[in-house]
């Protein structure tokens, strides 16, 4: 029997995930979910823990569903950890969007500044949820969702040697069901190979018959034959991709990549939003409101259709789906992030990349992509040489490497500005900083 154990659990997705579960009730013997949170989520976790134990009552299953702040204790015997944690809550991630665009640099909750600062208040919280792992459950599975996932898990990996996790992301899943739509194409008879990083990667696709068809979706997708918005991406901004560019790259890209691609019109529209007093952690604020209202109606006991106004939509299916992938060795295709270990060849062999696999009993074994066209390479080796310089910031707290990833990062311009934002973000952030 299957004890899976959540950190984060007052998160407004927790619904999703449990709807998850129950849709692989026949895949999962799970006996115990629990759900940990800290102080400051309380009354979000009990909120949502109460609306979880109606949905596994409804589905008439005798699942027991925990509740607790005492991490360490629930992770006992765990087969299976996700994390879906916000270091600071909302109110963490206006200030990741806020400061930077107001010097007028992109803010961004996994992007530039803003990504950059999530990950120095998350990684070392992995690695004290990894150390809690290593004595309570040493064989068991870590799903990590928490942004940014990309280097959240190559710190997990790398750095604190947790090899059995898996990064996800829901990105993917709708880049996959456009293609098939635009293609006609049921998604199950066509291929799809995804590289890069997280919120960075590109994607290639092959109809039933091995004809290569990336070509037409990006004109169907971008070009003189799109018809409408293909934006699937509820929190990016539409604006629209270069076609002739993408044609001259011939791999289709993901939603994230406008914020290198089109970065000024990106940033326009931001500063738009920042001067309204709605960049999207605001936006968001509110509908997680609006959902917490809907969680404490004692008659609701099924995921309510509100929750599809988050970006992260999506998200916990996978995660069930990898944990149900992993159980019965069901080999499911899916994107994950995981060590790359030669799948692009144009990357580090211990680095983490984001890429298509076969979920296996063992953990993710990925498709070989090889290597990049020179257009994506260079852009994709500075991503990750800014990632790891990130991930070594937030976990020696090295003033001198945070700011040499700002430098770096492409989002932040060089100089007094990346010196500026990143003294008035250490300060802001003080509080969940405790390595600088
Ligand atoms: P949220 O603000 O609701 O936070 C979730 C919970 O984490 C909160 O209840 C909070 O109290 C708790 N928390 C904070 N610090 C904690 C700690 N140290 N230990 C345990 N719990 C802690 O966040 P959300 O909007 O539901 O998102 C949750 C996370 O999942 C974020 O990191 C978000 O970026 C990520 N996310 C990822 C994807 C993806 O594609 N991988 C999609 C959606 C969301
Ligand atoms: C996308 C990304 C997630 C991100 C989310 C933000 O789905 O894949 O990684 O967390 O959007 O959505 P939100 O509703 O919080 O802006
Ligand atoms: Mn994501």
């Amino acid at each position: 029997a299957l004890k899976i154990v959540t950190i984060g659990g007052g998160s407004s997705y927790t619904p999703e995930l449990i709807e998850g579960y129950i849709l692989r009730k026949d895949e999962l013997p799970i006996k115990e979910i629990w759900l940990v949170d800290i102080e400051a989520g309380k009354e979000k976790l009990e909120i949502v823990g109460a609306m979880a134990k109606r949905q596994v009552e409804a589905a008439g299953l005798d699942w027991e569903v925990h509740l607790t702040l005492d991490r360490f204790n629930a992770l006992k015997d765990a087969d299976f950890v996700t994390t879906q944690f916000r270091v600071g809550l909302l109110n963490a991630r206006i200030k990741d969007e806020r400061i930077p665009l107001s010097h007028g640099v992109l803010g961004q909750e996994t992007n530039g500044a803003g990504g950059m600062f999530k990950a120095f208040r998350t990684i070392p919280i992995i690695g004290q949820i990894i150390a809690d792992m290593k004595v309570q459950c040493p064989d068991a599975w870590l799903i990590n969702f928490t942004n940014p996932a990309g280097m959240v898990t190559e710190a997990a990996i790398k750095h604190f040697g947790w090899k059995k996790t898996i990064g996800l992301c829901n990105v993917p899943i709708g880049h996959r069901k456009v293609a098939a739509e635009k293609l006609a194409i049921p998604e199950e008879e066509l291929l799809f190979k995804f590289a890069g990083i997280n919120h960075f990667h590109w994607h290639r696709v092959w109809d039933d018959k091995g004809a290569e068809r990336t070509d037409e979706v990006i004109d169907m997708v971008y070009g003189p034959q799109k018809t409408e918005d293909e934006n699937h991406l509820k929190n990016i901004h539409s604006a629209q991709f270069h076609y002739e560019q993408l044609k001259d790259l011939g791999l289709l890209p993901c939603g994230y990549h406008r914020y290198y691609y089109i970065e000024d019109e990106m940033l326009k529209h931001s500063i738009e939003e920042f001067e309204k007093g709605e960049t999207r952690a605001q936006v968001v604020k509110a509908t997680e409101t609006r959902l917490f209202e809907l969680y404490k109606d004692p008659a609701l006991n099924y995921k309510p259709e509100e929750l599809s106004q988050r970006g992260g939509t999506h998200y916990s299916d996978a995660a069930c789906e990898v944990i149900a992938s992993i159980q019965n060795d069901k080999r499911t295709d899916m994107v994950v992030s995981t060590a790359n270990n030669g799948t692009i060849q144009d990357m580090p062999y211990d680095c983490v990349v984001e890429v298509s696999a076969l979920i296996t009993a063992h953990g993710a074994e990925p498709y070989n992509w090889g290597e990049m066209p020179s257009a994506a390479r260079g852009l994709l080796q500075g991503m990750k040489a800014m990632e790891e310089t990130v991930i070594r910031a937030a976990i020696t707290g090295s003033y001198g490497a945070a700011l040499q990833a700002f430098t770096i990062n492409p989002l932040v311009p060089g100089g007094t500005t990346a010196k500026t934002l990143l003294d008035e973000l250490l300060y802001a952030h003080k509080e969940h900083l405790p390595q600088f």
